[in-house]
């Protein structure tokens, strides 16, 4: 059994700055405890990107005191929100391709865990490009007839929620035709991006997305150009993955104060 948890969308800004009116760094402290509390024992933990909101590198440097407390390993994406050079600054350690994109494949007990980077500086949808898909095919056929899950941060499909569509994973074709090719298809699909706890599938392929740490976004078909935050509680997902199952439960934080 492998135990997985899933952090996604920390957002933090300079420690002592407030974002839609909660403090980040404050946020990530009640989740990094509760994690350390009730799923210290996890086999790893994997962020999946807008680990800041701007890129700022106060915020990553708190990013990483803060990532430091927990006991398992922890490996770290990027997502729109976030600043390449500037989390390279703060990570030097991060696995990265030589062309600086963050992504790696982590080999476990219950298989390949492959990170792709979606990151595209400028833009607030993802994209993907022709050296990024190939070392993802790659990684794919070299984990031979091990399970794969692949983590991204931007969905590939729209989930109903009207900004969120637009800034989507635009180049969702291209991993398609990818994965389609690939002899071993992924069990699961892991989102972030989207700072809600969602689970469903992608052409037969499961997918699952956690809250952020600090505020989400609402669950609101309706409006459209921006997307609504919400102040429901945070959250992370834990992942339990067995031969014969993925089970991923959604976390709540609660409020200790
Ligand atoms: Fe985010």
């Amino acid at each position: 059994m492998l135990k997985l948890v899933h952090l996604s969308d920390l957002h933090l800004v300079p420690p002592g700055n407030e974002l839609h009116g909660l403090r980040p760094e404050a946020q990530l402290q009640r989740a990094v405890s509760h994690i350390v509390r009730e799923h210290g024992d996890a086999d790893l933990c994997v962020v999946s990107g807008d680990l800041t909101h701007d890129g700022h590198p106060l915020a990553y440097a708190e990013v990483a005191r803060q990532l430091a407390r927990l006991p398992m390993p922890v490996h770290l994406m990027i997502g729109n929100h976030d600043d390449r050079a500037a989390f390279a600054q703060a990570f030097p350690d991060a696995p990265r391709m030589p062309d600086g994109f963050v992504q790696q494949a982590i080999d476990t007990s219950a298989g390949r865990i492959i990170l792709l980077d979606t990151h595209q500086a400028g833009a607030a949808e993802g994209r993907l490009c022709s050296a990024r898909l190939a070392w993802l095919a790659e990684r794919i056929e070299e984990s031979g007839p091990a399970p794969v899950y692949l983590f991204v941060h931007h969905p590939p499909f729209p989930v109903g929620l009207k900004r969120m569509d637009d800034i989507r994973l635009a180049d969702a074709e291209a991993l398609w035709a990818v994965l389609a090719a690939s002899r071993t298809r992924p069990r699961h699909l892991f989102v972030g991006h989207l700072h809600r706890a969602i689970a469903g599938s992608w052409r037969g392929l499961p997918f699952s997305g956690v809250r952020g740490t600090t505020h989400q976004i609402a669950l609101d078909f309706k409006t459209a150009g921006f997307a609504p935050v919400s102040f429901e509680p945070p959250g992370y997902g834990v992942v339990l993955i067995d031969e014969d199952t993925v089970v991923v439960h959604f976390a709540d934080i609660p409020d200790e104060g």
